[in-house]
């Protein structure tokens, strides 16, 4: 593992989940940690990276020589997303983007009246296709959770969003993924190169992810 491949490049990652406002008191959200993203920070900064993330509500601390922007819901998040494009020469989206979000936030705490309520829900913008369309596109990669055909639906990700690379983990598997402190992944590039990676700790996979993504983006 080379301690300067990265030696001045600009990284951002965005980590963790959204939350998205019912009311003042209640939000949507889900079970993302932010170890991987916060894992493959603490690699890039390794590296000799400038290291940013873009962290959503998460409960870790902040790695050694990183810049961290908190943010709460993916309207935050893409925001402080597009603020980074202009210093960003490496965008990695770990974050679990809540997809959807209710499409008005009550001002007052909702009542319990009614033995049944709805919720309108309205899609997020995807923050990862957004940077990868930019006029001044970074070097993007995307993860993508999936439970079959992993390697067809991460493909087709990675087409659909204009990312350079891809990393994929088969979350059917309990042992890894989300919260997990293991995972095991297979990245795509867009030149059809392949490589998959061996369950092993998140801080280990940061460090190869981050070898990898520095042989690409130097390519
Ligand atoms: O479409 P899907 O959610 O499976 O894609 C996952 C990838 O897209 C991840 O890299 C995630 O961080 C990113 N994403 C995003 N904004 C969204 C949804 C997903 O950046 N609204």
């Amino acid at each position: 593992f080379e301690s300067n491949a990265l030696d001045g490049i600009r990284v951002v990652i965005s980590a963790g989940p959204t939350r998205e406002a019912i009311d003042p008191v209640r939000y949507i959200s889900n079970h993302s940690s932010g170890k991987m993203g916060f894992a493959i920070a603490n690699a890039a900064a390794e590296a000799g990276a400038l290291t940013t993330i873009i962290a959503g509500p998460v409960n870790l601390a902040t790695p050694e020589n990183c810049q961290r922007i908190d943010v709460t819901s993916a309207q935050d998040m893409y925001q402080s997303a597009m603020q980074q494009i202009g210093q960003c020469d490496i965008f990695i989206a770990t974050a679990a983007v809540a997809d959807y979000r209710p499409a008005t936030v009550a001002e007052q705490k909702i009542k319990k009246n009614d033995d049944t309520m709805s919720i309108q829900l309205t899609k997020n913008i995807d923050i990862v296709s957004a940077v990868a369309s930019h006029s001044n596109r970074p070097f993007t990669v995307g993860f993508a959770a999936e439970t079959q055909d992993v390697e067809r639906y991460a493909k087709d990700k990675m087409q659909r969003k204009n990312l350079d690379m891809i990393v994929a983990n088969d979350v059917a598997n309990n042992n890894i993924g989300f919260n997990s402190d293991d995972n095991a992944v297979t990245i795509f590039c867009r030149d059809d190169d392949s490589m998959a990676i061996a369950q092993t700790s998140k801080q280990q996979l940061g460090r190869l992810l981050i070898a990898k993504i520095a042989s690409q983006y130097k390519q």
